[in-house]
């Protein structure tokens, strides 16, 4: 969508969390102050960590509650329902069917320059490592090719690599949901601002990468609907959101 173009709020706003919606107070503060004053606006978060951290940090940084977690990069959803949080098993379906978590683990194992994250950090639908650059992610994609193992591999923030079923991202997270809730895609705004967040930014109609020290998103810049700020954190995206409403 170009910019300017929209005089209404977005249907739906949905935000990384580390150093994307978190990092900045005062920006923090007015985009609780905007969400305050945008009701019809659904807030949602997309990260790569597992649901308990995300609401320890949403919780640390008095953030806005969101009504949708897209969280362990996309390859869980979780609805707040009241008090509860509910995982959203038809995702888990989903992404399940032809998914050989073991394979993966037996394929990677011994692969110089690569070491299993934390189990806290591992799920059945998410194999996470470090890696000691980005061009252990080619090897990965390779290795797994060859053996025929569908996955989506996901490199970010200089050492993380994400192996994940194949139709589990971010991005693919959000187009299941705004499906779901009956979203047009076009309608929906997110921000980011590293790696793990690149097809979030370009599944939604449009998007801020906020300002980061990492180059990891500069593929995207030109891209229609995808709005480089200089701002960090949710002065980032306050940036962008001014941007997606027009002058007022
Ligand atoms: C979060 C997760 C980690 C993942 C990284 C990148 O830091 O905790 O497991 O690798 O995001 O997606
Ligand atoms: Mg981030």
């Amino acid at each position: 969508m170009a910019e300017g173009s929209n005089a209404t709020a977005p249907a739906m706003l949905v935000s990384d969390i580390d150093d994307t919606l978190i990092g900045d107070r005062d920006g923090l503060t007015k985009l609780k102050v905007w969400l305050r004053e945008h009701p019809g606006t659904l807030f949602a978060v997309a990260t790569g960590r597992h649901l308990p951290v995300a609401l320890r940090l949403i919780g640390e940084w008095q953030a806005p509650s969101p009504r949708y977690l897209i969280t362990a990069v996309g390859s869980e959803i979780h609805q707040r329902r009241g008090e509860d949080l509910v995982p959203d098993l038809e995702w888990r379906d989903a992404i399940s069917v032809g998914w050989d978590a073991a394979a993966v683990d037996r394929l990677l194992g011994d692969l110089p320059g690569i070491t299993p994250q934390g189990q806290e950090c591992q799920s059945p639908v998410k194999r996470s490592y470090f890696v000691q650059s980005g061009g252990v992610a080619s090897d990965v994609r390779e290795r797994l090719r060859r053996k025929g193992i569908a996955a989506t591999v996901i490199w970010s923030h200089g050492q993380f690599l994400d192996v994940l079923p194949e139709r589990a991202s971010k991005g693919q997270a959000l187009a299941f949901l705004a499906a779901k809730l009956g979203v047009g895609l076009n309608e929906v705004f997110a921000a980011g601002d590293s790696g793990n967040d690149e097809d979030l930014l370009t599944t939604a109609g449009s998007s801020v990468v906020v300002r980061s020290d990492r180059a990891e998103l500069d593929g995207l810049r030109g891209r229609e609907g995808v709005h480089f700020s200089d701002l960090r954190g949710a002065a980032g995206i306050m940036d962008g959101l001014e941007r997606w409403q027009g002058p007022a």
